[in-house]
């Protein structure tokens, strides 16, 4: 007999409690960040889905090898323990740590970016497109057009535009500095890429010597995704799989923060010897030395044995079921979100849900505040807070205004999530009542993690 129910693939070893906080308070407190969820204390949010990133529990086996943390400066055990997890699974052979994806990055674009260059990519995600424009690259995005419609379901919906790709390859390939997948595709509803998309990325740059990158944040969920969607993946493992993207790239950017299961951490991993010695200098400079590159001997450690488990079977069906029990619950009772639920959170349409807040006026941001404050739930704007401010100081709306519910590895469980769904069903009720907002402060990049709003109609 196979029974149906799945289950968290884990019993709970340690707990840590939450806090639950009045309405009244969490007015009082959304007043004091600002209207900001980032500028919230964290003792003050009872669900925080505001990241999937770091927040993760680590395993048993994971704070076990953190006690056989190197901490040699130079040439550490748990650097060659570290590099070999990254290589089983990649197979690149320079592997370079970070203390997160960020950094790989800067570190990447800062060694062969030259002002006027044009990275491509799925979509970026913020802070990779920060760093692009930040050493004066043109970040371009080409998703496939169906990524752009929320309700319309694709199996592959982070896939890129081949057509896009083949176009601009051919019209701009000497200002082209790479290109980039991003798997799963984050700002585009963490949905996930095909092999075959993937593939035909891979050989399309080829043909152009134009370097191809995976931002791989979050290959094993990727991996699963191509193992259920994608025809003859089906009884390959999810190590075979994700083996597989990697063949098809030169390099990638990594957050272990993510599928890397540890609450710190990152790397840059790629085959080309010229880059890899000029990313290592850069690192030296800004990061570490290449064998800890700003992180902890006992960072690597939890790094090696996360990787793997991000791969287990039992752990990805739980994960990416988990995901999707929200988003049926919210589909069944007519929330929009982004179809299908992506792997690693549910993102509300906040467009279709609130149509009468303009997108200058923020309704993502606007919604994710009255998830806040009915609830205790923070999850995260992305939408045109995030993404409407451009570097020359212009405002336009972004493509999308999603709300973000970013579930935690491991941590929430389905009594959790059933609270979180009856939250935002009740926040339906109320759609007609919420307002949009004002920027009253904000930074000329990236501005949605500290600047101040205020809801309209209020006066300062
Ligand atoms: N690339 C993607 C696709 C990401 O999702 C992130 C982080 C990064 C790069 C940067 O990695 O945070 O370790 O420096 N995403 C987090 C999020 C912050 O909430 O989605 P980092």
């Amino acid at each position: 007999m196979e029974f149906k129910t799945i289950i968290e693939p884990f019993r709970i070893k340690t707990v840590e409690p939450i806090r639950h906080t009045t309405r009244a308070y969490r007015e009082q407190a959304l007043q004091d960040a600002g209207y900001n969820l980032f500028l919230l204390k964290a003792e003050d949010v009872l669900i925080d889905l505001l990241t999937d990133s770091g927040t993760g529990a680590m395993s048993s086996a994971q704070w076990a090898g953190m006690m056989l943390g190197d901490e040699s400066y130079a040439g550490a055990k748990s650097f060659y323990k570290f590099e070999r997890a990254v290589q089983e699974i990649t197979g690149f052979k320079h592997v370079i740590p970070t203390h997160q994806g960020r950094a790989a990055e800067r570190i990447l674009f800062g060694s062969v970016l030259k002002p006027g260059d044009m990275v491509l990519n799925n979509t970026h995600f913020d802070t990779t497109r920060a760093n692009v424009e930040y050493r004066q690259g043109t970040a371009v995005d080409i998703p496939i057009p169906e990524a752009h419609q929320p309700d319309l379901i694709h199996p592959f919906k982070g896939n890129m535009d081949l057509e896009a790709l083949e176009a601009h390859l051919r019209d701009h390939w000497e200002y082209i500095a790479m290109v980039m997948i991003t798997v799963t595709n984050n700002s585009g509803g963490g949905q996930p890429v095909s092999m075959g998309n993937i593939r035909a990325v891979s050989e399309l740059c080829r043909h152009y010597r134009i370097p191809f990158f995976l931002d791989a944040c979050r290959f094993a969920e990727n991996a699963w995704f191509i193992k259920t969607r994608e025809e003859g993946y089906a009884d390959k493992t999810p190590l075979e799989i994700a083996q597989e993207m990697f063949s098809c790239a030169d390099g990638c950017t990594m957050s272990a923060k993510k599928d890397g299961m540890a609450n710190i951490g990152g790397f840059l991993a790629l085959n080309n010897d010229e880059w890899a010695n000029k990313a290592k200098t850069m690192l030296v400079i800004t990061e570490g030395f290449p064998t800890y590159g700003g992180l902890a001997g006992y960072d690597l450690e939890a790094i090696a044995v996360g990787l793997h488990e991000a791969l287990d079977e039992d752990y990805l069906r739980y994960r990416i079921r988990s995901v999707a029990y929200l988003g049926d619950i919210l589909t069944a009772n007519g929330v929009p979100i982004v179809q299908p639920p992506g792997g690693h959170a549910i993102y509300i349409d906040a467009k279709a849900m609130l149509p009468h807040i303009p997108p200058l006026t923020y309704p993502a941001w606007a919604l994710s505040l009255i998830l806040y404050l009915e609830g205790g739930v923070r999850s995260v704007e992305i939408g045109s807070v995030m993404f409407g401010l451009h570097p020359d100081g212009t405002e336009t709306p972004a493509a999308m205004e999603l709300v973000r519910l970013a579930f935690p590895r491991r941590v929430y469980t389905q009594s959790h999530v059933d609270y979180l769904a009856e939250v935002i069903l009740h926040v339906n009720t109320l759609r007609d009542k919420i307002g949009g907002l004002r920027i009253i402060q904000q930074q000329p990049a990236l501005r949605h993690f500290t600047a101040r709003l205020e809801p309209l109609g209020s006066s300062r």
